[in-house]
């Protein structure tokens, strides 16, 4: 047996829905490029869960299902309100929330393909209902209601600040939605298959991902790099700060990847989206910022921008607070988790690897009245 640090290297399945070959990201074998510039995440989340676009009949279909699927259990709501709200982070709050609301559905254990289905469409609406909902209730505000007539970007935004969006706003977030959409065997998404794999039910496979999600080295990364965008404060100051990072060995949050060599396809999409948005703010230092450590710490370090950095600067500009980011990852990235969720139930197997033992030698038991 070879071990290999961190899974590096490893395929460790088959998988029909997403592919990475020579830094191109395709979504069933459509370039995300190509998607990013013409397609709605709604026609993404069917393109994911059915390895083919839909045709306008289905789309429209898919799009009543998730309208009719927003509805939150007030017994959700009413929890919201009982949490230390001021100490909650917004992610821990939607990985509670999305085992809580599995306790509501009572399909939740159901294991055949339809129920899946069912369940897959109710939490791709719901997560969306769950990070308004709860971004608005720590604000003493009451969760708006979605509207039937806005697509998913555009209630998201809706329902957070409870005004109507402007046109420039829903196609930017539509975009950033259809670029995290899925992206391969990630960390969250490998996470949810090995929680399914042991047929273990879709709600808890998604709060595993959530959970996976959460961390900095992951979906976490976006809000830090607004933290260490905030903390730098001006273009002046990007390169000492920069360069004292990585003097001391420090990570530059939204830079590297374990599979881009040359970069993320991802990235120069969000770059055109902050340049665009800083503009209309009249913010343009974020941006401005943004490029200048991307030259820093792509000479220094030779590692270029990932999907995380720019999209720092994007949901900034679009009036997100910073904690909202990586939920907003998740609302994305459901999408993917739930094709892989049902992918695996298809063709499943137990995903069970090995661990190369460091441990001590073979010790004989010691009563512990004789112990040292
Ligand atoms: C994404 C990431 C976790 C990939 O990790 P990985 O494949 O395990 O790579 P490693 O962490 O082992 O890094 C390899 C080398 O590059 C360096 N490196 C990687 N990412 C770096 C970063 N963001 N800033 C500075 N150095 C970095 C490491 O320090 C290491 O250097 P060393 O060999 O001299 O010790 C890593 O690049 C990272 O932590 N990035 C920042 C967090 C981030 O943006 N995450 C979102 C990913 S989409």
């Amino acid at each position: 047996m070879t071990t290999a640090r961190g899974l590096e290297g490893v395929v460790a399945t088959t998988s029909s829905v997403s592919s990475i070959i020579d830094d191109t990201l395709t979504y069933a074998g459509y370039n995300i490029d190509d998607l990013a510039e013409n397609a709605s995440f709604e026609e993404v989340i069917y393109l994911l869960w059915h390895r083919k676009l839909p045709t306008q009949a289905e789309l429209d279909e898919l799009k009543q299902q998730l309208s009719d699927s927003y509805d939150l259990p007030q017994e959700v709501i009413n929890h919201f309100k009982m949490y230390p709200i001021d100490k909650v982070h917004p992610m821990a709050a939607l990985r509670t929330a999305v085992s809580l609301i599995g306790l509501y559905d009572e399909e939740a254990d159901v294991m055949n393909e339809e129920a899946n289905y069912r369940k897959a469409i109710r939490l791709q609406a719901k997560i969306p209902a769950l990070v308004t909902a709860f971004a608005r209730i720590r604000k003493g505000e009451d969760p708006i209601a979605p509207r039937k007539d806005f697509g998913l970007a555009e209630n998201f935004l809706y329902m957070l600040s409870g005004k109507e969006p402007e046109a420039v706003e829903i196609e930017a977030f539509d975009k950033a939605l259809v670029l995290h959409a899925d992206h391969e065997l990630n960390a969250s998404t490998f996470t949810a298959r090995v929680c399914v794999a042991t047929l273990s039910d879709v709600y808890s496979g998604v709060t595993a991902a959530i959970s996976a999600l959460k961390g900095p080295l992951h979906g976490g990364a976006n809000e830090q790099v607004m933290k260490m965008l905030t903390d730098i404060g001006s273009v002046d100051n990007v390169e000492p700060y920069i360069l004292n990072k990585l003097n001391n060995k420090e990570k530059i949050m939204g830079f590297g990847h374990r599979v881009y060599r040359q970069g993320d396809p991802r990235a120069k999409h969000l770059k055109e989206m902050s340049r665009k948005l800083t503009e209309l703010t009249g913010e343009k230092q974020w941006y401005e910022m943004s490029t200048q450590i991307e030259e820093l710490v792509t000479s220094q370090k030779k590692l270029p921008p990932n999907v995380d950095f720019y999209s720092a600067s994007v949901y900034h500009s679009l009036g997100i607070e910073h904690d909202l980011f990586t939920p907003i990852f998740a609302v994305s990235r459901v999408s993917g988790w739930l094709a892989h969720i049902l992918e695996q139930y298809a063709n499943n197997r137990l995903i069970r690897p090995r661990a190369e033992y460091t441990g001590p030698g073979m010790q004989e038991y010691v009563p512990i009245g004789e112990r040292k």
